[in-house]
């Protein structure tokens, strides 16, 4: 199972608040957005710098900025824009797609009903978001039209993943990293990860 676990003291304190059934939608909604930002702190660590110079008030100095490829995010709809202000708030250059699938209550197959991207996808680093990853079947399927559409440098975050889904994800798409808070114990009978955070959707939204 390859997974990054990203197990910093904050994120594993508010994934604990996020996760209790007495948290209310915004409180959730907060935590979501804040472990979001979190996440996507360590998840670009290894972004590319290049030399620049700099004029301070006192003198010149030699100093580093980003370099390299420009970021995409792209929530899944809908419990993936839960995520997007958060890392937009380190990074408020990146563009936003969205991919629009719901899980069918009884098969649990994905069904797309949207997708919309920048146009230069394909040029871009992309960092797919979505807090639950259970049977993975979401996120391969927007991963798979991602591809389609020529993207070729694609990161995976989710908050709580089950093992059957990043089982699922590795073996349809070995090239793309996943990163996590949590890899739960497994699914139950209707496709829920256990202990998880119930249904991550309505908990942002207030729906049922
Ligand atoms: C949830 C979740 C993921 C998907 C995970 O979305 O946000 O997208 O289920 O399940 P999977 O790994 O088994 O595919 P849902 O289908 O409930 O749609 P919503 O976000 O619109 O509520
Ligand atoms: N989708 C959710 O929102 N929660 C789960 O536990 C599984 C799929």
């Amino acid at each position: 199972m390859q997974v990054k676990v990203i197990d910093h003291p904050l994120i594993q304190h508010k994934l604990s608040l996020i996760r209790d059934v007495r948290t209310g939608t915004k409180e959730f909604r907060e935590l979501l957005e804040e472990i979001a930002m979190l996440m996507a702190y360590e998840l670009t660590r290894n972004l590319p710098l290049e030399e620049t110079k700099v004029e301070t008030p006192l003198t010149t100095c030699n100093c580093k900025m980003l370099s390299g490829k420009k970021i995409g995010v792209v929530p899944i709809l809908r419990a993936g824009l839960g995520m997007v202000n958060g890392i937009l708030k380190l990074i408020p250059a990146a563009k936003v797609g969205h991919i629009g699938l719901y899980r069918d209550h009884d098969t649990l197959q994905p069904v797309e009903y949207y997708c919309k991207l920048p146009t230069d996808v394909a040029e871009r680093e992309l960092i797919v978001i979505d807090p639950m990853l259970a049977t993975g079947g979401s996120s391969v399927a927007a991963i798979e039209m991602l591809k389609a559409r020529g993207a070729k440098h694609i990161k995976l975050m989710c908050l709580v993943a089950a093992p059957e889904g990043v089982n699922m994800v590795n073996s349809h798409h070995p090239d793309v990293e996943i990163y996590v808070a949590a890899v739960d114990s497994h699914l139950n009978e209707h496709g829920y990860i256990v202990p998880g955070l119930g249904d991550a959707g309505d908990r942002i939204f207030g729906t049922k």
